[in-house]
């Protein structure tokens, strides 16, 4: 059956940083020293947010680990660019147009995969939405809406439509991104700090319900990454600058460096991992604490 692609959504609402993620939208390609093993040789993969930064990375590398690649985005100029970055071919990857807060989409999202390449093996849910807020008494109802049907139902769903299609090979693995934002206190966006919050406990507890039928279910909670989004979420280059500088490393992360962590959850090298959640942020949690 051939896959088709509806394009006829609207671009959702345009929020106020919506301008600025998009504009910011950046080639990468892959930066670091690989020891390419196919340690996902021939598992079919779903990741969503594929389109930009971290999910951009995830694509790119899982793609040279030998995956089959769904990329999965409401940003269909970036998931195109993702495809072209990851020298794709139709047997090695292709695209779906999914908003994640849609259950027909997500579930069509899943169907689409699965008569495209035979199977699910793994789903990364990267997709997500960052919007700075004022303090929470001026929050704004429609923005904690908006980010918990982007952030916490949009996991829920890809879940709930995507382990089915896992159980029914024997298993699988999933890969939630939450964040640190989730953990610690962070002032000015208590949306998306809950939101990421709920992707931890989501995890915790998909885990106690599926990892006997074969699904792993973990997380990780990246620091600061350089993406389109973080830079959309920083207001200037000095801004910029003083997050780097507030990092034991000097520097925040590389959308690379979160790939490769999410590559060894996803891999069978991780098959005793389950229920878990990875901080990942150049030590900077561990040297605050
Ligand atoms: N960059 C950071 O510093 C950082 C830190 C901690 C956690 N994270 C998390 O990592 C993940 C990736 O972040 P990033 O920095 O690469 O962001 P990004 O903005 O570069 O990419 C996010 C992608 O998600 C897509 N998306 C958003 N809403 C969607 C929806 N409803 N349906 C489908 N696609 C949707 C966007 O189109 C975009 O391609 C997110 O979950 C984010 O919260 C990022």
């Amino acid at each position: 059956m051939k896959t088709t692609f509806s394009r006829c959504y609207p671009y959702e609402m345009r929020l106020p940083c919506w301008h600025v993620l998009e504009s910011a939208l950046t080639n990468q390609t892959y930066s670091g020293s690989l020891n390419l093993s196919g340690r996902l040789q021939d598992k079919v993969a779903i990741v969503t947010g594929g389109a930009s930064g971290i999910g951009r990375a995830i694509c790119q590398r899982f793609s040279l680990e030998g995956a089959k690649v769904m990329v999965a985005d409401r940003n269909i100029a970036g998931a195109e660019e993702t495809l072209s970055l990851m020298g794709a071919t139709p047997a090695t990857a292709d695209m779906v147009d999914v908003d994640i807060s849609d259950a027909f989409r997500v579930e069509r999202m899943v169907h689409e995969t699965v008569m495209r390449f035979g199977r699910v093996d793994i789903l990364i849910n990267g997709a997500a939405i960052l919007i700075r807020t004022p303090p929470l008494v001026e929050v704004d109802e429609v923005l904690w809406d908006l980010t918990m049907e982007t952030n916490v139902k949009g996991v829920f769903l890809c879940c709930k439509y995507a382990i089915p299609a896992m159980t029914a090979n024997g298993g699988g693995a999933i890969v939630n991104i939450s964040s640190m934002s989730g953990i610690r206190g962070i002032g000015y966006s208590v949306p998306y700090a809950v939101s990421k919050a709920g992707v931890i406990h989501l995890t915790k507890v998909a885990a106690s319900e599926y990892t006997a039928q074969g699904v792993r279910i973990n997380c990780i909670a990246p620091g600061g990454i350089d993406t389109p989004q973080m830079r959309g979420s920083t207001a200037s280059a000095e801004r910029f600058s003083e997050r780097n500088e507030s990092h034991p490393m000097g520097r925040v992360g590389s959308p690379d460096e979160i790939a490769n962590l999410v590559l060894w959850l996803a891999s069978d090298e991780a098959s005793y991992v389950s229920g878990s959640t990875y901080i990942i942020d150049g030590g900077a949690w561990a040297a605050a604490n």
